[in-house]
């Protein structure tokens, strides 16, 4: 099999890692993965179940009755299918983020997700998003990116993000949600989000989307033979 690329970009909530892999991607002629959203399909799957995602007994009953698929349509935007059902814009609300962290603690979840993820970078080049890319999925990545800004940046892109959604989101709420969902993210016992040693810090609360692009777009040229 010819040689994939791999690039894994890593860092919590709001670093504005799915915007900046999709513009990179597309300039790339990369997949984009944004692995969040399994967790998040995952989270909604339960939910609907009426399933707490606490609930580790639950989670581990139902878990087998999933069957969750990534496809991308002709504008290269990916949908995640749950039991054959698009539910690409139903995960999209802060209740799901907040499930979808607590979920992806659970190490059946992440076990079952694991080589989901693992295929789709064996049979072509992708920019994978997530929390460990760079130290568990794809620890062989040919560059490893971690975006990071402060929990205020990361709470202002976020709220105006669902706002322009047409969602109603406070800055002051969303706040303690993303320090919540950091300190779950970070704290968890299996995969937790965490720099990999190989990973290139990129800060980018002081940086615009182009300063970002601009910014990964050099550290891949080194990495990379574009
Ligand atoms: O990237 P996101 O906000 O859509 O992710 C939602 C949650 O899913 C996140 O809070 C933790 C979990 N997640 C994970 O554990 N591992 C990943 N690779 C991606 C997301």
């Amino acid at each position: 099999m010819a040689k994939t690329y791999a690039i894994a970009i890593d860092g919590p909530a709001g670093a504005g890692k799915s915007t900046i892999a999709k513009r990179l991607a597309k300039e790339l002629g990369y997949y984009y993965v944004d692995t969040g959203a399994i967790y998040r399909t995952v989270a909604y799957f339960l939910d609907l179940l009426g399933v707490s995602p606490k609930d580790a007994d639950g989670v581990e009953r139902y878990i087998d009755e999933l069957t969750v698929q990534i496809t991308y349509d002709e504008e290269g935007k990916q949908h995640m299918i749950m039991n054959g059902m698009d539910v690409t814009g139903e995960i999209r609300t802060q209740d799901i983020s907040q499930k979808a962290s607590l979920v992806s603690a659970h190490a059946v979840v992440r076990e079952v997700l694991l080589d989901m993820q693992r295929d789709v970078a064996k049979a072509h080049n992708v920019i994978m998003d997530g929390r460990d890319i760079g130290t568990v999925v794809l620890p062989k990545a040919d560059v490893k990116i971690f975006l990071t800004a402060t929990p205020e940046v990361r709470a202002r892109r976020r709220t105006d993000e669902l706002i322009a959604k047409g969602q109603q989101a406070e800055y002051e709420v969303v706040l303690k949600e993303i320090i919540q969902r950091d300190y779950q993210d970070t704290h968890r016992e299996i995969a937790p989000l965490k720099m990999a040693r190989d990973s290139i810090k990129l800060d980018t609360s002081e940086l615009d989307i182009e300063g970002v692009v601009a910014a990964m777009q050099k550290i891949i040229g080194e990495k990379i033979p574009l």
